[in-house]
């Protein structure tokens, strides 16, 4: 591990802090930033697979640094970059993706899980590129890339009822950072996945729900999903969706009047005996 990153460029390899990178996902993308040469800082509440990452990527050649943070805590991203700066090393890249849902209702959530899912999907990604994004500005170089949904590009859903506004607001606050940025060397993209195979669907519960709800062609791989997010930041799009059929049922939401996509996406939820 070097005792730090700072240099110029020219002389020193490029450094991705991952958010949630101890699965899915995260872990994928941690996959393709070391593959694209970068260096790496992971980090995600549980240290067992973060090291064990780590470690295999550590044997490709890239620098990795484990930082463990639980994000619910509102005092975790200050925290996250003050360990960033004791260790000397510069973030050129973030990328917030720790998430998670839950889906027994609204009423039926523990108040103390919806908090936390605001805290680490919706103010935690702000605080970090707040954070984050002056010292990409002042270098002249940076990536912003945040793992919102699908579900954040259709109408609200019952059950999990927080889950797409977060993810709403996740790609507007990604749109406007990315036109607040253009020009500085900072690119800003909202990634937007469908149904990906990840540890996500056993956390919330719903494996067995999902799996016989949904046919195998609408399930990505993380792998899939990360390299075409970062293809997106890299070419500074402002937001991307894998798959055609994403995109499909994405566009179908747009151009339905409201109330039928409601009712799409109420049809969803009650095949999911969400509600
Ligand atoms: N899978 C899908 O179908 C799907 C679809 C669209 C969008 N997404 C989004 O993709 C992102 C990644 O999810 P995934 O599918 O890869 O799920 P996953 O396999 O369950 O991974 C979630 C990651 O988030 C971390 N995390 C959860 N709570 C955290 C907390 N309080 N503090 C720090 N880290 C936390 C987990 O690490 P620890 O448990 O070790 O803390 C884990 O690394 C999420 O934002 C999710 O909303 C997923």
């Amino acid at each position: 591990m070097p005792e730090s990153n700072h240099g110029t460029f020219a002389d020193r390899r490029r450094t991705v802090l991952i958010t949630g990178a101890s699965a899915g996902i995260g872990a994928a993308l941690a996959r393709v930033y070391a593959v694209e040469g970068w260096d790496l800082i992971l980090t995600a509440r549980r240290a067992g697979p973060l090291e064990v990452l780590a470690a295999e990527l550590s044997r490709s050649g890239a620098t990795v640094t484990v930082i463990t943070e639980d994000l619910a805590d509102p005092a975790a991203p200050q925290r996250l970059f003050e360990a960033v700066a004791a260790r000397s090393l510069t973030v050129d890249a973030l990328v917030n993706n720790a998430g998670f849902s839950r889906t027994a209702g609204f009423l039926q959530t523990d108040p103390a899980d919806h908090a936390a899912m605001l805290q680490v999907m919706l103010s935690a990604p702000v605080e970090l590129s707040r954070l984050f994004a002056p010292g990409m500005v002042e270098r002249g170089f940076g990536r912003i890339l945040n793992v919102a949904s699908l579900a954040g590009r259709m109408p609200a859903t019952g059950g999990d009822t927080l889950y797409g506004p977060i993810k709403s607001f996740l790609i507007k606050a990604s749109q406007g950072l990315h036109l607040e940025l253009a020009g500085t060397g900072v690119h800003v993209t909202a990634l937007c996945p469908g149904y990906t195979l990840t540890e996500f669907h056993d956390v919330n519960g719903t494996r067995a729900e999902v799996s016989s709800a949904y046919p195998a062609w609408m399930w990505q791989t993380a792998e899939h999903v990360a390299r075409v997010g970062y293809d997106a930041v890299e070419a500074n799009r402002p937001a991307v969706t894998p798959g055609v059929m994403n995109n499909v049922l994405a566009g179908l939401a747009k151009h339905l009047p409201d109330r039928w996509a409601l009712k799409m996406v109420g049809g969803h939820a009650k095949r999911l005996k969400r509600i």
